[in-house]
């Protein structure tokens, strides 16, 4: 058993501490927002409930579920895209930004679902997803048509008669990121796949044309924009040959070019102030200097960013170490902390699943270790972003053979794997370990076929432990995943020190607990995170407070001047402050 000492109760409770604290606590008021106090969950439509029985999930599905959402507590729903799209990646190649695609609903069946929402005070982000277009929007077929076409310039093009572009690097397209198109004689580039052309965010009618549609959503009255690949909106454009060797750090070679923060700006002027909405980047640079040019109050951007430091701590099932995470939340909060806010997150469509990557899917161990993990997520400064499934402990789904794949990621990487003549099996085991398919599996509500997702065939298989992990055994069980999540949400509610309260990691060198104070003037809160599958005890010096907000065992002894966590324990203790 591991013993630290925990010094810092005798550091923050002296005088000149709590003046610091009282001044932040001003500054903390007027910085207040909605979308800081909020609780996001994340709802990927096509796997959350199929009301017709195409295996699709639908707008009605998500009708039906309004009740449980409330009931989880969450405030806010990001919803993945769900406009007319050929789905070549999952809705994140659109063919048209204002219609719906028919096997979520008609519009009317969105109004309904958005009305539902906010009756129920949740508010709801869109997903814009304009870095590119589906190639079968009108506006790329009228650009590849002819160079005379209105369209032409909303694309980058590499005209044939300067020779062959040169290399650049793809994330999903072994080939590359130019693809040849005959009737224009010249290249377009693709950052992502070869159906999803990058937008010319240098022409004005582009930008133009995204206001307009971020407008149409805000004035049917959405509440958040969540802005999809955005960090590589912006490029140089004379396309200089890409770099060997600097695939990982893609973003800082090719993404956030200076005149991207124009273009937020811009758009910050013609949309996100006239409306009472938010916006946050996927991604949020390779810098925490680039963060904050995103984000920062005072430069009238986006409002939010998040970044992938941490789900890059653990792509291979090696894992990662305790230490490590806890550098990542540490340094982004201590650069976050007077200035600008981020999302908190463990999970989303484009990763594996939670508990199999940051705990342990064990049937011994997940219950525990995901209460543990949604303890983090909804105890730290930043707005906690909870994926769908995440609040029952839904698992990666064991997938050895790469024909059960339908990713155009995952294909990807495949053939650029046998291409580079890599260990198959090996490549095999990170991609089943690691790949966002098992992220995208169907919502697991009851026993009944399907998971009670769809009474037709499911677009995705269904991980078969939803007949141990799901919505209706959870519901009744006080000491279930679920009913853990709803109790943490309600403190993450009730206590504002969670929200806006100052972060201090105690005892960083630790290896299995996570331990950190919150304090917002008077209040101040300790966590306590064993992240690991074996007791812990750590010795205190001073713990004068014991009104427990939240634990996920039975007990907790805090008389003493040490105290042992069970495996995967978490206890929020609320700690009071001599006057
Ligand atoms: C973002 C999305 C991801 C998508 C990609 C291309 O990273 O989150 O799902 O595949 O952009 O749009």
């Amino acid at each position: 058993m591991d013993k630290f000492l925990l010094i810092l109760f005798l550091l923050v409770l002296t005088g000149s501490c709590r003046n610091e604290v009282e001044q932040k606590t001003v500054a903390t008021e007027k910085n207040k927002k909605w979308w800081k106090e909020g609780i996001l969950y994340q709802l990927y439509p096509q796997s959350f409930k199929d009301t017709d029985g195409d295996g699709f999930g639908d707008f009605p599905g998500v009708v039906e579920k309004l009740d449980y959402l409330e009931s989880l507590g969450i405030t806010m729903v990001w919803m993945n895209p769900f406009f007319e799209s050929p789905l070549v990646d999952n809705g994140y190649d659109v063919s048209d930004y204002r219609a719906i695609l028919p096997r979520y609903g008609t519009m009317d069946d969105f109004d309904a679902m958005l009305d539902g929402m906010h009756e129920r005070g949740i508010k709801f982000v869109l997903d814009v997803v304009v870095n590119h277009s589906s190639d079968q929007h009108k506006w790329f077929k009228g650009a590849s048509s002819s160079r005379d076409n209105e369209y032409h310039d909303y694309y980058h093009w590499w005209p044939a008669e300067k020779g062959e572009p040169p290399h650049r690097h793809s994330l999903f397209d072994p080939e590359g990121g130019w693809d040849y198109v005959e009737a224009v004689d010249a290249y377009y580039l693709h950052t992502f796949a070869e159906v999803q052309p990058d937008l010319n965010w240098e022409n004005p009618k582009v930008r133009q044309e995204v206001y307009d549609i971020m407008k149409f959503w805000a004035e049917k009255g959405v509440d958040g924009f969540r802005m999809d690949a955005f960090q590589f909106a912006s490029k140089d454009t004379t396309f200089p040959e890409f770099p060997k060797g600097h695939e990982k750090d893609f973003i800082k070679w090719y993404g956030m070019r200076p005149q991207l923060h124009d273009y937020l700006k811009e758009m910050n002027n013609e949309v996100i102030r006239k409306y009472d909405v938010f916006a946050v980047s996927e991604g949020a640079g390779s810098t925490f200097e680039d963060a904050h040019k995103l984000v920062d109050a005072d430069r009238n951007e986006l409002q939010m960013a998040y970044h992938f430091e941490t789900v890059d701590l653990s792509r291979t099932p090696e894992g990662y170490t305790l230490k490590e995470f806890k550098d990542v939340f540490t340094s982004w909060d201590e650069s976050f902390a007077e200035e600008g806010w981020i999302s908190i997150f463990l999970s989303n469509h484009d990763n594996a699943r939670m508990v199999s990557r940051f705990g342990n899917d064990s049937p011994e161990f997940r219950t525990v270790s995901t209460q543990m993990l949604n303890t983090f997520l909804l105890s730290m400064r930043g707005t906690p972003y909870i994926y769908y499934g995440d609040e029952l402990g839904m698992t990666n789904l064991d997938m050895p053979k790469i024909e059960e794949y339908v990713d155009i990621d995952a294909k990807g990487k495949y053939k650029a794997a046998m291409a580079n003549n890599e260990d198959m099996d090996a490549f095999m085991e990170v991609l089943n370990y690691s790949s966002r398919e098992n992220g995208r599996t169907p919502m697991q509500w009851d026993t009944t076929a399907n998971a009670g997702f769809t009474n037709g065939t499911p677009w995705k298989k269904v991980n078969p432990n939803y007949r141990e992990i799901n919505v209706a055994a959870q519901e009744n069980d006080p000491n279930s995943v679920l009913s853990h999540f709803k109790k943490m949400t309600e403190v993450r509610k009730k206590n504002p020190v969670l929200v806006y309260g100052d972060y201090e990691l105690l005892l960083p060198e630790h290896e299995q607990v996570y331990a950190y104070t919150r304090t917002l003037g008077e209040d101040r809160v300790l966590v306590l995170l064993n992240f690991s599958e074996r007791e812990s005890t750590i010795d205190m010096e001073k713990l004068n407070g014991q009104n427990i907000l939240i634990n996920n065992y039975d007990d907790l002894d805090l008389e003493g001047t040490s105290v042992t966590l069970q495996p995967y324990q978490a206890v929020i203790v609320s700690m009071e402050t001599e006057s």
